[in-house]
């Protein structure tokens, strides 16, 4: 057996793949299967002419998603999906699939969640979960190469680490236990134990809002150094996402094609350097007249591209009346673009006035807010670091900045195009005393903390850390514009199932 993804080393030599059905039509004397086999996606055509005739009659009896194993020649092709061909001498069917539900016309997203486990053989979902890998095993690979040990969390947890309106509790032998929120306060015990870690793991949260970067249960990377301040660990942070970046650059350019991924901040991530600005000037920022401008400016373009995009269908839709059969579904497919880029417009248009008011309106004290983060984040042409954030609307952990009590020593960091955090993080409050403040000023209860506190008491040390939300980044990445599409199965509010 042989994978589509090694093709490329058997030209002109006969081979046999195992896979799926993910296409087919035929001509005359002449059935074209694209068959999928977890590694790519090839087209495979049978000549009548080239088969017995029970082969021939069983190539056209395959339905979407029939499974078969096929055996043919590699033929380089350049106007071919993947670069090669199959020339069939040889078909067995595995088994016939009936009535696959999702069909190549559009299906709507709850459907398509409904049925999410078939939903992830359709090549976009195909292609960023190999991306999804990617991201995830280069991850490994930075902290590995950087000194870091892999560490796990426990998912039981008897503290809340980053608030307590979003806690899931579970009942633990008559005892309240939460789902953890982050690792960060296990990972900060064991990086007085081994100096660099990392967590890996799930986390959970009860987010009742739904939005395109919210999940319930969702990924998240912790390192936490010893001995490292926030300089240290905004430097760290950077290396890692350029290292995930242009791991994923150099791997998938076949995956960002069939996304239809513009690479170009992708590029920008890893050739410059990230754009770094305080709390306080990112709010100067989105109060001037510069970002009024912006988005007075982005309005009017929008405007400009809806008259004209309404003008080119007008257009082509006269000439379908008249036009031949192959025009007529061109036409029919620019038509579905422009309805999408449309939609697109129209919900920019809405948000345009709902932006400039939250932005000019913006006050300091305030998190910012998923429009601010795009706001700020369309101005620039890499990611955003963020640091020195408002301690009061930041977790009780955070060292305050020695300059200015007011604001903790914490980094957000936002991706560009709108995708907003993807990345926080701090350094830690490394004196006993002021973390016990901190934890009553929160409500917590100190006993939780009993052996965090231990921490403090026992060789306590400037140290730092962050979380990188892996479906946040993947959905960065690969250009999506919702976290559900970046999991195999996502859980969030309304969903849990398949
Ligand atoms: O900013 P957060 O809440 O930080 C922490 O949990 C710290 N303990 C991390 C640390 O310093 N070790 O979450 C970190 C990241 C966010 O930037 C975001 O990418 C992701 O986790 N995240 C979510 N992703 C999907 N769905 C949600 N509901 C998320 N909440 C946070
Ligand atoms: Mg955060």
């Amino acid at each position: 057996m042989t994978t589509i993804r090694e093709l490329s080393n058997h030209v002109d030599e006969t081979v046999t793949l195992k896979g799926w059905i993910y296409n087919s039509r035929s001509g005359k004397g002449l059935h074209f299967l694209e068959v999928r086999d977890g590694s790519g996606l090839c087209q495979c055509v049978v000549s009548e002419a080239d088969v017995t005739e029970k082969v021939f009659e069983d190539a056209g009896a395959l339905t979407q998603e029939s499974s078969l194993e096929v055996t043919g020649k590699v033929v380089k092709d350049d106007r071919s999906v993947g670069g090669y061909e199959l020339h069939v001498s040889d078909l067995k069917v595995v088994q016939i699939a009936e009535d696959y539900p999702i069909t190549p016309k559009d299906h709507g997203v709850e459907f398509l969640m409904n049925n999410r486990h078939l939903w992830l053989r359709s090549q976009r979902q195909w292609a960023a979960m190999q991306i999804r890998n990617t991201i995830q095993f280069s991850i490994h690979q930075f902290f590995q190469n950087e000194g870091f040990i892999q560490m796990d969390a426990p998912v039981f947890t008897g503290n809340a680490a980053e608030g307590t309106t979003t806690l899931f509790e579970t009942d633990y032998f008559e005892e309240k236990a939460y789902l953890t929120q982050s690792g960060q306060l296990y990972a900060e015990a064991m990086a007085m134990a081994h100096g660099k870690v990392y967590t890996f793991g799930p986390t959970f949260r009860a987010e009742k809002s739904k939005t395109r970067r919210h999940l319930t249960e969702f990924w998240m990377i912790e390192p936490e150094m010893a001995y490292y301040d926030l300089d240290m660990n905004m430097e760290l942070a950077e290396q890692m996402l350029k290292f995930i970046v242009k791991s994923v650059l150099d791997k998938h350019q076949t995956e960002l094609e069939i996304l239809e991924r513009d690479t170009t901040y992708l590029k920008n991530a890893v050739e410059n350097r990230f754009k770094v600005i305080s709390y306080t000037d990112a709010v100067e920022q989105l109060k001037s007249e510069e970002t009024a401008n912006m988005l007075d400016q982005m309005e009017e373009d929008r405007k400009k591209e809806r008259t004209e995009l309404k003008e080119e269908k007008t257009t082509i839709e006269k000439e379908k009346g008249s036009a031949k059969k192959w025009r007529k579904a061109q036409i029919d497919q620019r038509i579905k673009e422009i309805h999408t880029r449309l939609d697109q417009i129209e919900e920019d248009l809405r948000n345009i006035p709902v932006w400039k008011k939250s932005a000019a309106e913006f006050e300091w004290g305030r998190d910012f807010g998923g429009s601010d983060e795009t706001i700020l984040t369309m101005q620039y042409d890499t990611p955003v670091m963020v640091h020195r954030y408002p301690a009061e609307v930041k977790a009780f952990y955070m060292k305050r900045d020695p300059e200015n009590e007011k604001l903790a020593l914490a980094l957000d960091i936002l991706a560009p195009e709108g995708y907003g955090e993807i990345v926080g993080g701090s350094q830690r409050e490394d004196e006993i005393d002021l973390l016990k403040e901190r934890i009553a000023e929160h409500d917590l209860p100190e006993e939780a903390f009993d052996w965090y506190l231990d921490l403090r008491k026992f060789g306590s040390v400037p140290h730092s850390g962050y979380g990188l939300g892996l479906e946040r980044t993947v959905a960065w990445i690969c250009g999506l514009d919702h976290v559900r599409e970046t999991i195999p199965f996502p859980r969030m509010l309304g969903r849990l199932r398949p």
